[in-house]
Parts: structure tokens; C-alpha cells; sequence
């Protein structure tokens, strides 16, 4: 794992940008990306940049099911909205909440995803250390499954619905297995809500009670953070 850490938050998005740009210089051509508010300066900066991902396809994380595609809190209109609307790829797959039977369409995504392996990798992090809707306890072995969201999860996204009541239970994510597949990864942890789950990765302190400390064992990882060391 390779860490830097910026002093501000638009020099990290502007690095962030960066690596993505010089990825898919080098030949990357199936993206996997994140939602949630760290991802979106980001994405407003791949907007603006001179870059085509039209001949490129795309993976998302994750999806909340019960959501339809059109609802403003799905993921699906969130990348719309972010990022596809200016810069199309040539295929962009999500798990489809609205999906008759999840566990099969779980398997489904998880059979493209292996069809299509993921050159470059973008996650967050969540507060208890998930990754894409991985919840804590969730297995590395793990493939595309069907989850129910912690407590902790749906208060920490409440914040983008009326209330917290109308925050799905339960999600559709690409497995821990599924993520370390990549053969890069950048993960972007901004905000000292995300310190401890940060440190936690840092330490290397392999543990499946926080998922994200599986990255320590991937040969190819970036973190960008705006957390200083403590004490520095
Ligand atoms: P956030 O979510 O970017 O909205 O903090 C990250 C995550 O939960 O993975």
C-alpha cells in the first residue's frame, strides 16, 4: 500500500483525477467505481478533464435494492448525475436493485464481473471500515451477494434522504473477493469520521470484523487522504 496524505482537499482530488487519467493512459480499460460524497469531487474533476471512456466499460460497487434506476438516491442516477452524464462509457453495469430475485442477480453481476476483470479500482470507506456495502463480518472469500446494511450504515446515508426511514435495508455489492481482484486499487478516506477505519488499514490489522483491512494483503494499492498523522 502506498499512502499520501494532502493538506487540502482539492489537491487531493486533483491527484486523485490524476492517477485515474494515468491509469487509463496505461491501459486500463474496465473501471470499477464507488458512489458517496467522497467520490464526487472527483468525479467533478474527471468531468472536466480532457479524458474518453467511451471505448471503456464500467463496474459500480454497489446498488440499494428496492430503488429503481430513476430514483435520485439510487446509485444508478447518482453516477448518471456525476459522472456518465459528461463522460458515457461504452457499458456501464450496476446490480439492478429492482431485480425479481436479488441472490440471482448477484450472481448474474458477479458473472459479468469475472467475465470482465477490473483493471482499476475505486472505493471509499465507510466509518465501520466497509467496503462497497461489506459490512463488518462479511467474509473475504466473499463474491457479489445480497447484504442488509448496518445501523450505522443507513444513519451515516440518511443524510442524503428525507429521512432515515426511507434509506434501504439492504443492498446488492461486489464481494471483498470480488474487490481484490482488481489489479489496482485507489482508495480515497477524507474526514476524521474515516480516521480510525483509515488507521485500522494502515496497521495492516488483518481482521474481517473491518473489511477494508483485506487491502493490506492487495500487491497494488493507493490511499489518498486528507488525515494528518496524529501528532504531525
Ligand atoms: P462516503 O461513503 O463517501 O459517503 O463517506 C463512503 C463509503 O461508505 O464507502
Amino acid at each position: 500500500m502506498r499512502i499520501e496524505r494532502f493538506s487540502s482537499q482539492a489537491a487531493l482530488y486533483t491527484r486523485a483525477a490524476a492517477i485515474v487519467i494515468e491509469a487509463k493512459q496505461h491501459g486500463a480499460t474496465t473501471f470499477g467505481l464507488a458512489t458517496g460524497g467522497t467520490m464526487e469531487p472527483l468525479y467533478a474533476n474527471i468531468c472536466k478533464a480532457a479524458i474518453d471512456f467511451s471505448q471503456c466499460i464500467s463496474f459500480n460497487l454497489d446498488e440499494y435494492v428496492g430503488l429503481a434506476a430513476t430514483h435520485q438516491q439510487s446509485y444508478a442516477y447518482y453516477m448518471h448525475k456525476h459522472l456518465f452524464h459528461a463522460k458515457p462509457f461504452q457499458a456501464s453495469y450496476l446490480p439492478n436493485g429492482l431485480a425479481a430475485d436479488p441472490q440471482e442477480e448477484a450472481a448474474r453481476y458477479e458473472a459479468l464481473l469475472q467475465q470482465h476483470p477490473v483493471d482499476f479500482q475505486l472505493l471509499g470507506i465507510g466509518q465501520n471500515g466497509h467496503i462497497g456495502f461489506n459490512e463488518p463480518g462479511t467474509s473475504f472469500d466473499s463474491v457479489t451477494h445480497l447484504v442488509t446494511l448496518e445501523a450505522s450504515t443507513r444513519q451515516a446515508n440518511a443524510r442524503f434522504f428525507q429521512s432515515i426511514d426511507e434509506v434501504p435495508t439492504q443492498a446488492l455489492t461486489m464481494g471483498i473477493q470480488s474487490i481484490m481482484r482488481a489489479k489496482c486499487i485507489l482508495l480515497i478516506a477524507v474526514g476524521e469520521a474515516k480516521r480510525e477505519a483509515l488507521e485500522r488499514v494502515l496497521a495492516a490489522d488483518y481482521t474481517e470484523e473491518i473489511p477494508a483491512t483485506v487491502l493490506a494483503k492487495h500487491p497494488n494499492v493507493i490511499i489518498l487522504t486528507d488525515l494528518q498523522e496524529r501528532g504531525v
